[in-house]
């Protein structure tokens, strides 16, 4: 790789042993991706915020960092859901070493200079660059949404090499940051209509083709066969389930590139369905996988109306939206349904989710009905949220 003469005394310690390791992690993948140099990014985006996924290791890797002498996040730096409700995590059953631990962790993130919410959906918090810009985002729901929705330029990057791109400023010149890698390697054919008689349409749905396209596709997925006019909540659930089941990192909607196609049928939809709802009903209900937008808790609030939940419901949210929908009105209603907000955590690596002690949870999330059974060994009722509604409300 070529480095700048900055970049190599960096890498020779000369600008002490954070800024030492960053640029080593950098190089490093640098040279297992055939990149010759790297680029500066407007954003980074670090993952390994909760210590149920970073443990005791993660937390003194980030001790060391954070307490090098004047290290600090170089580029606007989000990260993250952590593990519990920072403020309420006593009153949500959080054990206290949990808390502890999960406390140190947040206190290394603002030691190094991070934006005051800890989230999943960054680009619902904060402005977004022009499209074309190059990022660094870790969580793999968010670095599809940025390079399919948002047209950034993004690697999926893992907790490390976004850390260590918030600590230089910059990222490996590869793969996804180059124009031309940016087109399809694969079509997936939506034959939905056919098969069953309608469209996909809602975020159970979208999240079940991301599942399925996900899987069997590791380059850019091309979508082909139904007009893809995704609505938030759905290009939210199509990103985050690409992300949970496979490598890709990024997808195009109406591919017109004849390539290898792969169709996605009745059958296929119905496949991945079963195998991730295995449970008519759900003895808790958790929604925010990734944490719900302000459009999500507009329409929540408004399918809730004057209703009342019937059994525990979790929504899942930044502070930073929670906030906002305090402010417009919607979080009054939902939480005047008897639903339970949890800002600024994760819902699957949380011990929140163990703590419900229910052995099944309805969710409208295919990603969250993925981790919530691996993580917590729950079984998973799969629904839209209307139904969801409409079967636990009084
Ligand atoms: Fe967000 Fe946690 Fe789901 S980080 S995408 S709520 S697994």
């Amino acid at each position: 790789m070529l480095l700048t003469k900055v970049e190599e005394k960096a890498l020779a310690g000369e600008y002490g042993e954070a800024l030492e390791i960053a640029y080593r992690v950098l190089v490093a993948i640098g040279k297992i991706s055939d990149a010759n140099r790297l680029i500066p990014i407007k954003w980074a985006h670090v993952s390994g915020v909760s210590y149920l996924t970073i443990g005791e290791y993660g937390l003194d890797f980030l001790k060391k960092i954070s307490s090098t002498h004047g290290t600090k996040f170089r580029v606007f730096t989000t990260v993250n859901p952590c593990g519990m409700d920072i403020e309420n995590w006593d009153l949500l059953d959080t054990p206290a070493d949990y808390a502890d631990r999960q406390l140190k962790i947040i206190s290394c993130y603002e030691k190094l200079g991070i934006a005051n919410s800890f989230t999943c959906v960054p680009f619902q918090s904060y402005k977004v660059p022009r499209r074309g810009t190059s990022v660094a985002w870790a969580e793999s729901s968010a670095a599809v949404y940025a390079n399919s929705i948002l047209g950034l330029r993004t690697n999926r990057e893992s907790a490390v090499s976004a850390l260590a791109s918030a600590l230089t400023g910059k990222t490996v010149y590869s793969d996804l940051h180059i124009p031309h890698n940016r087109i399809p390697t694969k079509n997936i054919r939506i034959k939905m209509e056919k098969k069953v008689g309608r469209a996909l349409a809602g975020s159970v749905d979208y999240g079940i083709l991301g599942y399925f396209a996900g899987k069997n596709v590791p380059g850019v997925i091309g979508f082909q066969g139904q007009k893809l006019d995704l609505r938030i909540t759905e290009a939210k659930a199509l990103c985050a389930a690409i992300g949970t089941t496979g490598s890709s990192g990024m997808f195009v909607p109406n591919s017109k590139e004849k390539l290898e196609t792969i169709d996605f049928t009745g059958k296929e939809y119905e496949d991945v369905f079963s195998d991730l709802s295995q449970s008519g009903e759900g003895e808790a209900i958790v929604f925010g996988c990734p944490q719900m937008t302000i459009e999500e808790l507009y329409e929540l609030s408004r399918m809730l109306g004057e209703k009342h939940f019937s059994k525990k419901c979790l929504v899942f949210c930044s502070s930073k939206i929670y906030d906002m929908a305090r402010t417009r009105g919607y979080a009054q209603v939902i939480e005047g349904a008897g639903a339970t907000f949890v800002r600024d955590a994760c819902a699957d690596f949380t011990p929140m989710i163990s703590a419900l002690n229910v052995d099944s949870v309805e969710t409208d999330s295919c990603k969250g009905a993925h981790y919530m059974r691996k993580v917590h060994g729950v079984k998973i009722s799969l629904k839209n949220t209307e139904r969801i509604i409409e079967e636990n409300t009084n």
